[in-house]
């Protein structure tokens, strides 16, 4: 079949000729357009006494300005009621627009923007978590996942360990910033063309804003130029933003945000503060967990509470710990409102295990190698919320192919040789194992939709719920598409993502985009093949059920001809038979209670394995890359070439957050306190080609096929994302290879060199 064969992105040419097209390069078909600017606030929490445009007005070339008087609807861009899209009254983050300045020129726009006077009373702020802890400052959430019988298992334990971790977040840094272009069509419509993860949502949420229903809006995305997260519930406000402007002015209006507006006003991966107590018996076997995490979820609430949720979901990670209780809150501060980030809670949820694992096997005389596998689940163990765990042997299987790839018993051998001929650099190689949940937690959000066209002449139109972000979904989907018509690959093609075209959708997101439009879109292809099978049983002689429709060929058992899949459709065009058909899909066999937060919310895990070796230095704390080595579970491939590109992508977007990508607010008490101070690439940094492995070995684990999941595949998106947590735990041991036998690494996220230098320098004087 055509699922499971190697093509390249079906944009791959397109995106490195600058022949794909994103949001804002429409601009240039539209005269008249109003470009958008915003006025951002200079203090991190404020009552706003007055906004007085008049100065901006003055500016050549200003047309209008928009502050929160202009909103015919709701003031509100979130999806919890506590986001006002301008504010009214209160200030909530250094950065928040206050106002909206359109003009002719992005210069006039600009220059208006610093023409608005803001009139502020400056008020206290919380700017880090610890400051929102100790303030009790959180959002009105506090779930709490509890098993088991902790008390009695900590009296029980033979080891018993206590800690704190408190970890950074991470921008989403997508190459294409948030955009977005709207025009009033006919009859009062509008058109949103818009780099959004969720065309319903922000539908749904311009229809609030305007006050009109939402029929008279329609949400287009083309592609994104990269996402991850960062336009699931972020583009929503600036599309409304040019909507309102498009409905005030009846001119065509533009926002698309620079790089440090970006950056200042958007919301990021959350950062954690989590504090734990774990027992052990006497041979390492985890007995019981206690924790808290409070994720640090910045001024309005936005998705913290299933990102909170899901991080719950996967403190466990892919360990089985019989006695646990995890409480989660969700600190509000003075900060942009962190989102959806690659993996979504999930990242934050396992580092905290994975940490944990990492200090406490020195203290045991384990390594943390042995320390891990010991605990993996085994057949018949469940969740810390009650779900079954489903092939728990595929982590050890991927962990020996790992060992057995990875040559990792002759590797450990070199390095303990390197170690003890080497006073000041040190290597260490660690594996981590990766566990992640595929489907929403909230079961309503697990259906997707299609709509198939067929048009005369055999060529096949396919629309479905899902966006593409770079992440190759429209790929996959063509070849569904192709294998369930049984046409040729190109035969097939995608249209943009449209709120007219497929009503009421999901976000992509959660890694659940092929499933759920794969499945959306199968069935549509099996409603129009289940017709035209009639029409070839005419045509070959044969009963409709022996038809079958390969790549564009058309046969049926012992026919003794074929024909043509266009002969096939232009037949069933002349008979009068329905040649389009909208898919639907909702996976099945999911249940979830959030108020006790038990259930089995996962179709199914994903899962991988990682092995890295670092090398650091201990005089500047520097380290580089030398070797990964993985091995992950994506079921029976849709597109071996999409998943590897996949994998190594999230892999590296997980080393960066954990080696290089420091967020640092001012918490001082200057001006500028709550300023993000690192906003551009000049002061924020990803990882680059000089970041990548040395060397980077992906396989795909083999036999894994997915029963009830689209042509047996998994999703991919999110779950490579955790394997980076192997750099640094090897960081970790590297570290403590310059201190006694036996040390233990309390080491800082992210392991810049910085934190590493320190890290080294602790174990250097322990004694
Ligand atoms: N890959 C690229 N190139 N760009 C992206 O923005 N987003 C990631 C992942 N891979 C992303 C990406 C995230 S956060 C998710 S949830 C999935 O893609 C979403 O797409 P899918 O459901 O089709 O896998
Ligand atoms: N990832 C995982 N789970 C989710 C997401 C996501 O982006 N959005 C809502 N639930
Ligand atoms: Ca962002």
């Amino acid at each position: 079949p055509i699922v499971g064969e190697w093509h390249p992105h079906e944009s791959a040419k397109a995106h490195v000729t600058g022949g794909a097209y994103y949001t804002d390069d429409l601009v240039h078909r539209f005269t008249g357009v109003l470009h958008a600017f915003p006025v951002q606030s200079t203090t991190a929490h404020a009552k706003l006494l007055d906004v007085d445009a008049s100065g901006a007005f003055a500016v050549p070339g200003v047309v209008e300005v928009i502050t929160a008087k202009d909103i015919p609807g709701v003031n509100d861009q979130g999806a919890k009621h506590d986001e006002p899209m301008l504010p009214v009254d209160e200030i909530m983050f250094y950065g928040q627009p206050i106002a909206w300045v359109l003009g002719e020129s992005l210069e006039a726009a600009k220059a208006g923007a610093a023409a608005v006077a803001v009139e502020v009373e400056e008020l206290e702020s919380l700017v880090t978590i610890k400051d929102a802890i100790a303030a009790g400052s959180y959002h009105g959430i506090a779930p709490t996942i509890d098993k088991g019988d902790i008390d009695a298992a900590f009296a029980d334990a033979a080891h018993v360990f206590e800690g704190e971790f408190e970890f950074g977040g991470q921008e989403h840094f997508y190459l294409e910033t948030q955009a977005s272009l709207a025009y009033v069509d006919e009859g009062g419509q509008i058109m949103i063309h818009a780099s959004t993860q969720h065309p319903t949502e922000t539908q749904d949420i311009v229809s609030h804003v305007l006050g009109i229903d939402a029929n008279n809006i329609t949400v287009q995305v083309i592609r994104m130029g990269g996402a991850f997260g960062g336009k699931e519930m972020q583009p929503h406000g600036y599309a409304a933003v040019a909507a309102l402007g498009a409905l005030k002015t009846g001119r065509p209006v533009r926002v698309r945000l620079d790089r440090t507006r970006d950056i200042t006003m958007t919301g990021k991966r959350h950062g954690f503060n989590a504090t734990w107590k774990i027992g052990f018996t006497a041979e390492g076997k985890i007995l019981a967990l206690d924790a808290t995490l409070v994720a640090d979820g910045g001024w309005s609430l936005d998705l913290s509470e299933p990102v909170l949720t899901r991080a719950l979901c996967h403190i466990d990670n892919s360990y089985w710990i019989p006695n646990i209780r995890v409480h989660g809150r969700v600190a509000k501060c003075h900060k942009t409102s962190q989102t959806a980030f690659r993996g979504f809670g999930g990242p934050q949820g396992m580092l905290v295990m994975e940490d944990i694992l990492g200090r406490v096997a020195p203290k045991m005389g384990l390594s943390p190698r042995e320390l891990r596998a010991k605990n993996f689940y085994e057949e018949g163990q469940d969740t810390p919320y009650y779900q079954p765990v489903r092939h728990p042997d595929r982590i050890r299987a991927a962990w020996e192919q790992a060992l057995q790839d990875a040559d990792i018993a002759r590797r450990e051998a070199e390095i303990a040789e390197f170690n003890a001929n080497n006073e000041h650099s040190k290597r260490a190689l660690a594996l981590t194992p990766v566990k992640f949940g595929i489907s929403f937690n909230l079961t309503a959000f697990n259906q997707g939709g299609a709509l198939v066209l067929v048009y005369k002449d055999g060529s096949v139109h396919v629309t479905h719920g899902g966006t593409e972000m770079g992440q190759g979904l429209h790929t996959k989907m063509m070849q569904v598409a192709a294998t369930a018509l049984g046409v040729q690959l190109s035969s097939v093609r995608i249209a943009p993502t449209r709120t007219d075209k497929v009503p009421n959708t999901s976000a992509t997101a959660a890694s659940s985009g092929s499933d759920l439009n794969g499945g959306a879109i199968k069935d549509a292809c099996e409603q129009i093949q289940a017709r035209l099978a009639q029409v070839a049983a005419g045509m070959l002689g044969v009963p409709a059920h022996e038809v079958r429709f390969s790549r564009g060929v058309v046969s049926g058992l012992g026919a003794g001809k074929t024909v043509s899949w266009e002969e096939v459709v232009r037949t069933a065009y002349f008979q009068r038979v329905q040649l389009s058909a909208a898919g639907f899909y909702r996976t099945e066999g999911l249940h979830w209670d959030l108020s006790t937060m038990t259930g089995s919310p996962f179709k199914y895990f994903a899962y991988g394995v990682a092995a890295s070796e670092v090398e650091v230095s201990r005089f500047d704390g520097s380290y580089a890359l030398r070797r990964v080595d993985i091995v992950h579970d994506v079921g029976d491939s849709l597109s071996p070439l999409i998943d590897l590109g996949q994998i190594e992508g999230g892999f590296v977007q997980g080393a960066g957050w954990m080696t290089l990508e420091d967020l640092r607010w001012d918490s001082s008490d200057r001006p500028t306190r709550g300023r993000l101070a690192t906003q551009a690439a000049s002061t924020y940094k990803i990882p680059s080609f000089s970041e990548m492995p040395e060397i980077f070995n992906v396989s795909l684990l083999e036999k894994a096929h997915e029963e009830g999941a689209v042509y047996g595949s998994k999703a991919v998106g999110e779950p490579p994302l955790m394997l980076a947590f192997s750099v640094r735990e090897a960081l970790r041991q590297a570290a403590a290879s310059f201190g006694p036998a036996g040390h233990s690494v309390d080491l800082a996220s992210p392991a810049t060199p910085e934190a590493m230098f320190w890290a080294i320098e602790a174990a250097r004087s322990a004694v």
